[in-house]
């Protein structure tokens, strides 16, 4: 995807964080915009944000566990725009707790449903029309669905149930004209942490990162533009990261020291 002039891309997971700062990015870059999240008013103050720099938005607020709000949002997004270029499911929840410290065990099913349903769901209805524009899947995973993290079980086997799928999906295919481009991003600043869900299932309130050290969101959505004009395979936004899917063929014990001090230092 050379340029987004004219293209159409439907985002979930679009009112805040990193789905956020990619509409903007892309609504800059003239793409036709259709932004997805549950809470219609963040959503929409998203949507004006963009329509605000001269593209056409439509906000499609639904919740991508539902089946039918995912059909109606593809359905909503080609009814307006006719086509659909690119689908990118970027919704998710996180998680801030250790496995043994759970007293609820319904959030590992939430996460699944959100992190890794949820783009099964929108990628299934969205499929068609990709096909015909030989369109580009994008799936905001995370490092955590390409190595463990602690205080993150469910998160991470939520987003490697979602790489899972990507790949899969990928080699499936072949010769469609249709690409899937998986993003790895490291901490990035946005509401995630803040509502991630504690031992007893309910939201921790606050951040618990060290926010001045990590990414920003914008920063964070540049990249993945830069990934999605050249349709990559997969995107790390961090050094780390990186270094540590290489690592980890030759000394899987040095990533996973990696990846506790990196969730003690909180960065
Ligand atoms: N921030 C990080 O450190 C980080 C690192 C690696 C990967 N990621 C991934 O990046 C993606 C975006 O997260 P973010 O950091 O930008 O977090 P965020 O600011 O919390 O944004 C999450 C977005 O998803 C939406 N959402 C949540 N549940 C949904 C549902 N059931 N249906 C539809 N939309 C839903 C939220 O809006 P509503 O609540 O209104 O629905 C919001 O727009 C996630 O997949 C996350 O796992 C983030």
């Amino acid at each position: 995807m050379d340029t987004f002039q004219g293209k159409t891309v439907l985002i979930t997971g679009a009112s805040t964080g990193i789905g956020r700062a990619l509409a903007l990015e892309l609504a800059q870059r003239g793409a036709q915009l259709a932004l997805n999240a549950r809470d219609a008013d963040r959503l929409g103050e998203t949507a004006g944000r963009c329509a605000a720099a001269g593209t056409a938005v439509l906000a499609v607020p639904g919740d991508v566990t539902r089946p039918e709000d995912c059909r109606a949002m593809v359905a909503r997004t080609v009814e307006r725009f006719r086509t659909l270029d690119a689908l990118v499911n970027n919704a998710g929840m996180t998680m801030w707790a250790r496995f043994d410290a759970l007293t609820d065990l319904a959030p590992l099913e939430r996460l699944l449903a959100v992190n890794y349903l949820g783009a099964a769901y929108t990628t299934a209805a969205a499929l068609p029309y990709l096909k015909n524009s030989r369109g580009l899947i994008v799936a905001v995973a995370s490092i955590a669905g390409l190595t463990g993290v602690p205080e993150r079980t469910g998160y991470a086997a939520s987003k490697h149930a979602l790489v899972g799928f990507c790949e899969s999906l990928r080699i499936e295919l072949r010769g469609s004209g249709v690409d899937v481009t998986i993003v790895a991003p490291d901490f990035v600043k946005s509401e995630l942490h803040k509502g991630a869900l504690g031992a007893d299932g309910r939201p921790l309130g606050v951040s618990p990162m060290d926010e001045p050290h990590i990414m920003t969101s914008e920063q964070c959505a540049r990249l993945i533009v830069r990934a999605m004009s050249r349709r990559q395979r997969l995107l790390i936004t961090s050094r780390r990261g990186r270094l540590g899917r290489w690592a980890r063929l030759v000394a899987p014990a040095l990533v996973d020291r990696i990846a506790a001090r990196a969730i003690r230092l909180r960065r």
